[in-house]
């Protein structure tokens, strides 16, 4: 059996990513990650960030709301402490960058560009505060504007990241014709909780992102849109905690999926979750997933 995918000119052993912001150096300490497809670091921006305020994260009853605010280093740390550590963990090793502005992508990408990483997963759910706080990732000219950069200041495979969007058509063609080597989505969904008993907001920058479980059938819709409009491969994010669900996305003709909030549950998700799927194509007589896809009668 053969589990490869191919994205750009980089062959990955196996589908299976863990997706940015659920991981760091310190997970290391709890799975071994060599067997898997790859990992993607936490979104980075130049300068550190100290992050939203207290409480991030909240569990509901089918996920996590989270409003991390891109809490992290910045970009010198990450290169001096956290991405070595990565690096040594024996997997392919995508880097997650987030900007303010073009310019902010495309000094992390020169930055990053002279790393080990095997590639970029360009983070566009980031607010663009020239446009109000719109999210790059929701106006196909800022997504041609930060992809060209990047793509113009590295050789490496660009992955881009969208927020969820229903009718993503316009997003997914501006990534394509820029030179985007595949597409990851979704990204978490806006949201809100509130404590009956103290009527205040359980999250302490109001609202945040919802992930895990609740999200996957939104998940599904976003990444099948996304298939039905572009030749790019798609890589499938949102509600994975075993292999059924990722198999689910890759039914539908995702090339990939990344799995986020099953992570802070189970460190080694990452593994399980190759694992059923190697047993479930063994049991089926199945020798790869184009030959799985072929199944599908999507
Ligand atoms: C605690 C937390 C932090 C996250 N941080 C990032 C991040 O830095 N960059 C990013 O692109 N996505 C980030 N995400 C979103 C995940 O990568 C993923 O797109 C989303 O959670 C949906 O997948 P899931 O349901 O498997 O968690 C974060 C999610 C969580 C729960």
């Amino acid at each position: 059996m053969n589990l490869s995918v191919k994205i750009g000119n980089m062959t990955f052993k196996n589908p299976v990513l863990l997706a940015s912001g659920c991981f760091s150096k310190h997970t290391l300490d709890f799975t071994d990650v060599s067997g898997l497809g790859g990992i993607i670091t936490k979104s980075v921006t130049m300068k550190p960030r100290e992050g939203n305020p207290p409480p991030r994260i909240f569990e509901t009853p089918c996920g996590v709301i989270n409003s991390i605010g891109l809490a992290n280093p910045g970009i010198d740390e990450f290169l001096k402490d956290e991405l070595p550590c990565i690096l040594s963990s024996q997997t392919r090793v995508i880097a997650s960058i987030a900007g303010a502005d073009v310019d902010e992508y495309v000094e992390l990408t020169r930055l990053i560009n002279q790393t080990d990483v095997t590639g970029i997963e360009v983070n566009l759910s980031c607010p663009n505060v020239e446009r109000g706080g719109v999210e790059f990732g929701k106006d196909p000219e800022s997504v041609k504007r930060i992809v060209d950069s990047v793509r113009n200041n590295t050789s490496k495979i660009i992955i881009c990241k969208l927020p969820p969007l229903f009718d993503n058509r316009k997003i997914v063609s501006a990534a394509e014709q820029t030179g985007a080597d595949a597409i990851s989505l979704i990204n978490t969904i806006p949201a809100l909780a509130v404590n009956f008993e103290t009527g205040k907001f359980e999250i302490g920058g109001k609202s945040g992102g919802l992930s895990g479980p609740a999200i996957k059938p939104i998940a599904l819709y976003c990444v099948y849109n996304a298939i039905k409009s572009t030749n790019l491969p798609v890589i499938g994010v949102g509600g994975i905690m075993n292999a059924r669900d990722a198999l689910e996305f890759l039914l539908i003709g995702a090339m990939m999926v990344e799995i986020g909030t099953g992570v802070l549950v189970d460190p080694d998700i990452g593994n399980k979750i190759v694992k059923g799927i190697e047993e479930y194509f063994c049991k089926e007589g199945i020798k790869d997933i184009a030959e799985f896809q072929r199944r599908s009668r999507f």
